[in-house]
């Protein structure tokens, strides 16, 4: 029996330690405060700041995991190159989980790799963006290079909203590097997340392409199959086979891409799953989390099998301690129709609480609906 600790304990953490559970695991969940959705279905739990180098070697140390699978990006990641050293197995791999902590170097290794991405440049001061911006030509995207879900992320229309974006970043930053990416506003016809998964005894192999809506820098929903021309899916196959072969290791990856009407443009990759990636609770033989599992695991993947799905998230609107969901009967009372809720413990305006899925014709729509009856209070 493997024994695994995960480094975050969310939403996503808790899917993947069901699927693990499933083959036999035993599973320490690790996150900064107790009662997160994965501790709620681990064997066992243990609660620090993964940023906090010592707690995390004091943890890693005490547990003697087989594999350590991290499931955010705040983590002290030299930490686990240092212990990859050592004998210890990261998921993917040190170097993945290191080089995707923050925004620029993930996307310099893209670069390097000769990966369309959008044209982009760093800022450290309001000047430097304001020169960079002019360069690109508005609109430019801005976003912190520490980061994620969208905080300090914005548009920047004109010279007049460059002050304003360097303000709002400067506040969504984690870390201490002030530091931005700056880039090109791509018009897409749509986003996709691309699924691939890296095998340990087996070639590279990828989902179907999940199409999916942002809002604030969140998604919104997410379909599967998102359809697209085939020279556009092998163009995006191929980059994110280059990119994740780059970073090593077996697992899971949700890599991004921007489709616009004549390229597929690299955007940005998370090697675990992505949270657009729900919908293959219901539209796949194994979802994300069961790839991810096997994956690791080194266990076979005969075949991946995709039918329509769609998933829908269910945010709440205000602050609150042991939130309950009203409509759940209702959403579910919908043939085709499920619910995950995540078990948070505590509620805050747009922090996503649970997710609507809907399989079958009119998927995105029946999730959708699924997802407006039910409410957090
Ligand atoms: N250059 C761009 N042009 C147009 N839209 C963009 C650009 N960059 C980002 N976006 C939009 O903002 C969304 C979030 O951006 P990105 O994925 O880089 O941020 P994030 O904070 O890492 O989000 P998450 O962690 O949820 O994936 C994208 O999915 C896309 O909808
Ligand atoms: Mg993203």
């Amino acid at each position: 029996m493997k024994k695994i600790l995960l480094l975050g304990s969310g939403e996503l953490g808790k899917e993947f330690v069901i699927s693990t559970k499933r083959l036999g695991c035993h599973v320490i969940a690790c996150d900064s405060y107790q009662g997160a959705p994965a501790m709620q279905v681990a064997d066992e739990s243990c609660v620090f700041s993964m940023l906090d180098e010592q707690a995390l070697r004091a943890a890693i140390a005490k547990y003697q995991p087989d594999l350590i699978v991290p499931e955010i990006e705040a983590i002290r990641t030299e930490v686990l190159l240092d212990v990859e050293k050592a004998g210890f197995e990261v998921i993917p791999s040190g170097r993945a989980a290191n080089l995707t902590m923050n925004r620029d170097r993930i996307r310099d290794v893209a670069a390097s790799l000769g990966v369309r991405t959008a044209k982009f440049h760093y800022a450290e001061s309001v000047e430097d963006l304001m020169a960079h911006a002019k360069a690109i030509g508005f609109p430019v995207v801005i976003k912190p290079v520490m980061s994620s879900s969208g905080k300090g992320q914005s548009v920047a229309k004109s010279e007049s909203d460059i002050q304003a974006s360097w303000d709002y970043a400067c506040l969504g930053m984690r870390g201490d590097r002030k530091k931005v990416i700056v880039e090109e506003f791509i018009k897409f016809e749509f986003e996709i997340t691309l699924l691939t998964i890296r095998q340990k005894n087996g070639g590279t192999i990828f989902c179907e392409p999940i199409g999916h809506v942002q809002e604030r820098g969140d998604y919104q929903y997410s379909w599967q199959p998102q359809l697209m021309n085939h020279e556009s899916l092998k163009a995006a196959q191929d980059m994110a086979a280059k990119v994740t072969a780059d970073l090593g290791g077996a697992g899971l990856f949700g890599v991004e891409f921007f489709v616009t009407k004549d390229e597929v443009i690299f955007s940005e990759l998370s090697p675990r799953p992505h949270d657009t990636g729900m919908v293959t609770l219901v539209s796949q033989n194994l979802s994300e989390f069961d790839l991810h599992a096997r994956a690791i695991l080194g266990m076979p993947i005969p075949s991946i099998e995709c039918i329509e799905g769609a998933s829908a998230v269910v945010l709440a609107t205000k602050e609150g301690r042991d939130p309950t969901f009203q409509g759940v009967d209702d959403a579910l009372s919908e043939r085709g129709v499920d619910v995950r809720i995540f078990g948070k413990p505590t509620a805050r305006p747009y922090r996503r609480m649970a997710v609507a899925l809907a399989s079958g014709p009119d998927a995105l729509a029946r999730a959708r609906a699924a997802a407006a009856k039910i409410t957090v209070q």
